[in-house]
């Protein structure tokens, strides 16, 4: 195992009617920024909640932010907080509207162009206003972690950025928010938090059996679950454990002392800025690919996945490893996640404007041994037609 600190600040508020808990959770003087997305949240009643357990306070509303938040659009909350002088903000929404916060938390404090937050990957943050969150889709693990990631549609870039600054004060995970979800979230969440798993385990050995079980623990959870929830969507147990499986997917747990690859999110962030895919779509599109074009390096964690999370216990090392890569396949496609580039209308003339854009975005060395390089990952597009 290797060396690790461990931090993460953030306090985990679960269960139904949690919402009520903002009014002990908040300041009694802050003035509240609400942040939210299109119209779930009004929609679905969640935004009246809010409202109704910031009590006295004075609160603003900003609402439109969009699925992989826009940096213009986030601009305009920025401008909002400095002339309406709010000093708290809460996110009411999935990883959009969370991670759109923690930038908007970081760009209110920066004295100058706030691009720079995300060219220096966070490097540049020096402060943040604090921020709570109510999440009501789990996926992404923006909830409890220190990213964001952030699309300037004029660049086409999606870049992400870290910050121990925006870490979430706190976050109200309340499981009957998520029954409201459309079949094609709760198919991408599931996929998401699955992937974030594999992209901190399936590398090589790293004698480090306790993240190995948490993580194996995870992965067959979501494997279990998922499909029950897209079947059953008010079933508050599945409900409620697909929740804290996406928080712990990616919070910094399993990930400590480990090598971690993150290939497969990275290409990914670059179909989603040059063609709209939803975020998972991308995963499921890349991964299998990856994961075949990376067989030698990973065989043997691939073979213990296999024997693990797919209960594959006959033949040799590699087509345990082979077998497990076409279950993971099969599972995307059953969370009806598509996993191929035709499935999206893409062909074989998108591979090279992707290639070029991660080279611009400095995407050239990738992967847990910094060797998937734009020519790997052609490779692995083409695969993946
Ligand atoms: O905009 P509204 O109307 O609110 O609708 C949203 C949105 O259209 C809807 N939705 C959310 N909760 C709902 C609901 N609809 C009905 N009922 C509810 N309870 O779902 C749609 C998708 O929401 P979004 O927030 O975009 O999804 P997700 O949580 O998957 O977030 C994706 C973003 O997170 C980033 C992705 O790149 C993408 O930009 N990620 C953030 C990470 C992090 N911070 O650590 C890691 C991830 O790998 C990921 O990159
Ligand atoms: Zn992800």
């Amino acid at each position: 195992m290797n060396n690790f600190e461990f931090y993460n600040p953030t306090r985990i508020v679960f269960g139904e009617g949690k919402i009520a808990e903002l009014d002990r959770l908040i300041p009694a003087d802050a003035k509240v920024l609400i942040l939210f997305g299109g119209q779930s949240a009004r929609k679905t009643g969640t935004l009246d909640e809010v409202e109704q357990a910031l009590g006295q306070r004075q609160f603003g509303l900003f609402g439109g932010i969009e699925p992989n938040p826009r940096y213009e659009t986030l601009m305009e909350a920025v401008e909002k907080v400095s002339a309406e002088g709010y000093d708290y903000l809460l996110a009411v929404g999935g990883g959009s509207v969370i991670d759109g916060t923690k930038f908007v938390a970081a760009a209110a404090k920066y004295d100058g162009d706030a691009w720079d937050i995300l060219t220096s990957m966070g490097g540049k943050v020096e402060a943040a206003l604090p921020f709570g969150a109510v999440l009501t889709l789990p996926a992404t693990g923006s909830e409890m972690n220190k990213g964001s990631v952030v699309t300037r549609e004029s660049m086409q870039a999606k870049l992400p950025f870290m910050s121990e600054l925006v870490f979430p004060q706190f976050s109200v995970l309340d499981p009957v928010k998520t029954y409201t979800l459309p079949i094609r979230q709760v198919g991408n969440g599931a996929v998401d938090a699955f992937v974030h798993v594999v992209e901190q385990y399936l590398t090589y050995p790293a004698n480090a059996p306790v993240q190995d079980r948490f993580a194996e623990g995870l992965l067959q959870t979501l494997v279990e679950l998922g499909p029950q929830a897209l079947e059953i969507p008010e079933d508050y147990n599945v409900r409620a454990s697909l929740m804290w499986t996406a928080t712990l997917a990616l919070n910094g747990l399993i990930g400590v002392g480990v090598p971690q690859d993150w290939s497969t999110h990275m290409l990914g962030h670059e179909l989603t800025a040059l063609h709209g895919l939803d975020h998972a779509q991308t995963l499921a599109v890349v991964l299998p690919a990856m994961l075949n074009e990376k067989f030698e390096q990973k065989q043997a964690k691939l073979a213990q996945f296999a024997e693990r999370v797919w209960h594959i216990d006959q033949g040799s090392e590699a087509e345990k490893a082979q077998q497990a890569i076409e279950k993971t396949r099969d599972f995307f496609e059953r969370m009806n996640v598509k996993t191929r580039m035709s499935d999206y209308d893409l062909d074989a003339t998108a591979i090279e404007p992707l290639i070029e854009s991660l080279t611009q975005h400095g995407m050239t060395q990738l992967g847990e041994h910094g060797d998937v390089t734009p020519d790997v990952c052609r490779r692995v597009l083409q695969a993946a037609l």
